[in-house]
């Protein structure tokens, strides 16, 4: 089975799939950070968003991604480096929608994503799966909130981290990621038809794991 869900930054995406894989027996697949290990690939070699495409398409070759689940928790490996802490910076945030919104990094790592989801239960979460990693999936879903809740709870996760930053930069970056993952040419953040919208604003993240799994289990 494949549940497929896709959503703004902040909804949740992350520790929903993440229990879900852990309650459930799925295997998660966390597609945002197999775009940010290309961004870090890309600040480490300085190349910049408007290298020449050869460039990109020479660094994709050299990048390897793979996950490995270490004591519950899913760490994402980068040419075997554990960079798990690494692509969650507000330095990767702040490029990281851009370089996924280069169409030869997006035709890549999608036909990964496809790779990684051919064989048993999945749990792949981003922001085009519903619509065009498998746009099949037996479960879809659209996770959304309020940006000013999303940012509240982005800011008190940095904050945790010891990042140094202010609520106010937090919302700015999440409404500039929104407009950007909305608006890419392709694979731009939408609605899947036949996608079930929860909206978790107002819920807390058991309501939300529950409404999900009630999802799953109509849909078995
Ligand atoms: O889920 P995240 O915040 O870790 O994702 C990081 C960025 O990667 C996000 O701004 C948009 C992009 N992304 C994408 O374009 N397609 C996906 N399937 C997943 C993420």
């Amino acid at each position: 089975m494949i549940v497929a869900i896709d959503g703004p930054a902040g909804t949740g995406k992350g520790t929903i799939a993440s229990l879900v894989s852990r309650r459930l027996n799925f295997t998660y697949i966390d597609t945002g950070a197999m775009y940010r290990c290309v961004a870090l690939q890309m600040i480490r070699d300085g190349i910049g968003l408007d290298a020449d495409i050869q460039k990109i398409k020479e660094l994709l070759n050299r990048v390897k991604i793979t996950f490995k689940n270490i004591e519950d928790k899913q760490h994402v490996f980068l040419n075997g480096e554990d960079v798990s802490e690494l692509i969650r910076t507000p330095q990767i945030n702040e490029i990281v929608s851009p370089v996924s919104a280069i169409k030869e990094i997006r035709i890549k790592l999608v036909e990964l994503q496809r790779e990684l989801g051919a064989e048993g239960d999945i749990i792949m979460e981003g922001r085009d799966i519903t619509t065009v990693v498998f746009p099949n999936a037996e479960v879809k879903i659209y996770l959304t909130a309020d940006a000013e809740e999303r940012a509240q709870r982005r800011y008190k996760e940095l904050i945790e981290k010891g990042v140094e930053t202010t609520y106010e930069e937090t919302l700015e970056s999440i409404n500039k990621r929104d407009y950007n993952d909305m608006h890419k040419e392709m694979g731009a953040l939408q609605i899947a038809e036949g996608a079930e919208v929860v909206d978790t604003t107002h819920m807390s993240i058991e309501e939300v794991y529950e409404e999900v799994k009630r999802i799953i289990e109509g849909k078995r």
